[in-house]
């Protein structure tokens, strides 16, 4: 059956059975290949993608049930050709990308985040993100990306000063180093205990 999506801000059209997913939709009909296809159950969050603005899994979603919505892919972030937005940009400046499989989850869903609340928390960032796995267990690096960005975000946009980072009050028992933490195990287990006390 015929659907017309709005994805991205562009209406796109597709005859599609009525049981393909979004996930497969989006990448074999519209070819947005930066929706990923992790586990296909709902579980990893690598085919996340926004739909009117929240971050919803589309391995989870019929295609035809998407009809009306704003579907928003990692491709529709980027400002313009070649540019990155601020959240793109904050996960390549802080290293928050390993293998790179989650990260369009990632950064959706911390768009989501920003998009909400400029001022997250560090908790508000593990809790935001826990619905999306990294499997290289990099979330040191993650959670300080979406801090990052939302500094951006909040004042000038201005590039990184590497010297304030480490100057500034490191967090209690870490080094004055860097705000990043030392140990992205740690920010695994905190992420799965969250996980464990919502379900
Ligand atoms: S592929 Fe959709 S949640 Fe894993
Ligand atoms: S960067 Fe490898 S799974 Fe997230």
């Amino acid at each position: 059956m015929k659907v017309k999506l709005n994805v991205n801000g562009r209406l796109r059209e597709a005859d599609v059975e009525p049981r393909k997913t979004l996930l497969d939709t989006l990448r074999e009909d519209f070819l947005l290949v930066g929706s990923h296809a992790g586990c296909e159950h709902g579980v990893c969050g690598a085919c996340t993608v926004l739909i009117d603005g929240e971050p919803s899994r589309a391995c989870l979603m019929f295609a035809v049930q998407a009809d009306g919505y704003e579907i928003t892919t990692i491709e529709g972030l980027a400002p313009a050709p070649g540019e990155l937005s601020i959240v793109q940009d904050a996960f390549c400046e802080t290293h928050g990308l390993q293998c790179g499989y989650c990260t369009p989850g990632m950064i959706l869903t911390a768009h989501a985040l920003l998009t909400q609340n400029d001022a997250p928390t560090r908790d508000d960032i593990v809790e935001a993100i826990s619905g999306n796995i990294c499997r290289c267990t990099g979330y040191g690096q993650i959670v300080e990306a979406v801090e990052f960005a939302a500094d951006r975000l909040r004042k000038t946009n201005a590039p990184r000063d590497p010297q304030a980072a480490v100057a500034d009050e490191p967090p209690a028992g870490r080094p004055a180093k860097s705000k990043a933490p030392q140990e992205g195990i740690l920010e695994a287990a905190q992420i799965d205990a969250l996980r464990g006390g919502r379900s």
